[in-house]
């Protein structure tokens, strides 16, 4: 039976000029909901908001059934520590490391075991002795990637998880994805340019004049 990961009603915020005034959004087990729309939009910010970094100036986004702004600091630590998926557009690797012991700090502070699966399916487990330094930008990303979905998140929050990457290698990162969100009951939040990204989703909205459509 499906279950409701993420519920976000009536939300409006604004930076310098209105983003959006009424968005409301579901996930549920099992799914994954693509979001799209021009640069400038939105889109990180409302992801942002969906994974209770920014309170937005108005509405309610409850997270794996509670009301995420209405929780005390330390509770929404350990949310976003053991519960959440973070995949965002800068990823922060410790540079002077190794893609192993990048790897090895997620899983210790969520206190999960190293998935060798999980890195054969990125392409990256002959990658992990190398320094991060040393990587190229889309490994970089997969180790990324890897280092979010060994910590075995209930949701993934994705903001341009393929931007980076050639056609081939975007689609295996969303194949993994994809595969983990249906092996693991979780969901996926995606945002991205990229529509023929967003088709292999199982819902998609575009964020455009304020609001969030589906198409
Ligand atoms: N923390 C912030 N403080 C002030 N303004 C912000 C902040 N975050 C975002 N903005 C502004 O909000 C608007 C939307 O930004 P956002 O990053 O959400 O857009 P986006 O749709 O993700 O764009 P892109 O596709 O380029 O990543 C921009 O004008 C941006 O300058
Ligand atoms: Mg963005």
């Amino acid at each position: 039976m499906s279950k409701t990961l993420l519920k976000a009603t009536n939300i409006a915020h604004a930076f310098d000029y209105q983003l959006f005034t009424d968005i409301n959004f579901e996930l549920s087990t099992q799914e994954s909901i693509a979001i799209v729309g021009r640069s400038g939009s939105g889109k990180s910010t409302l992801l942002h908001i969906f994974s209770s970094f920014t309170k937005p100036n108005k509405g309610n986004v409850n997270l794996l059934n509670q009301e995420i702004y209405h929780l005390k600091e330390d509770n929404i630590e350990a949310i976003r520590r053991y519960e959440l998926g973070i995949i965002f557009q800068a990823h922060y690797l410790f540079k002077g490391m190794t893609a192993l012991e990048n790897i090895e700090i997620a899983t210790i502070l969520s206190n999960e075991k190293i998935d060798n699966r999980l890195l054969e399916q990125l392409e990256i487990k002959e990658l992990m002795h190398q320094k991060i330094g040393e990587l190229s930008g889309g490994q970089q990303q997969r180790v990324s990637i890897a280092r979010v979905l060994n910590k075995k998140p209930k949701i993934i929050f994705a903001d341009e998880p393929t931007g980076n990457l050639d056609k081939e290698t975007a689609q295996l990162v969303m194949n993994v994805l994809l595969t983990y969100v249906k092996e693991h009951n979780a969901g996926l939040v995606l945002v991205t340019h990229d529509e023929s990204m967003a088709k292999l989703c199982n819902k998609r909205y575009r964020l455009e004049n304020q609001i969030l459509e589906a198409f």
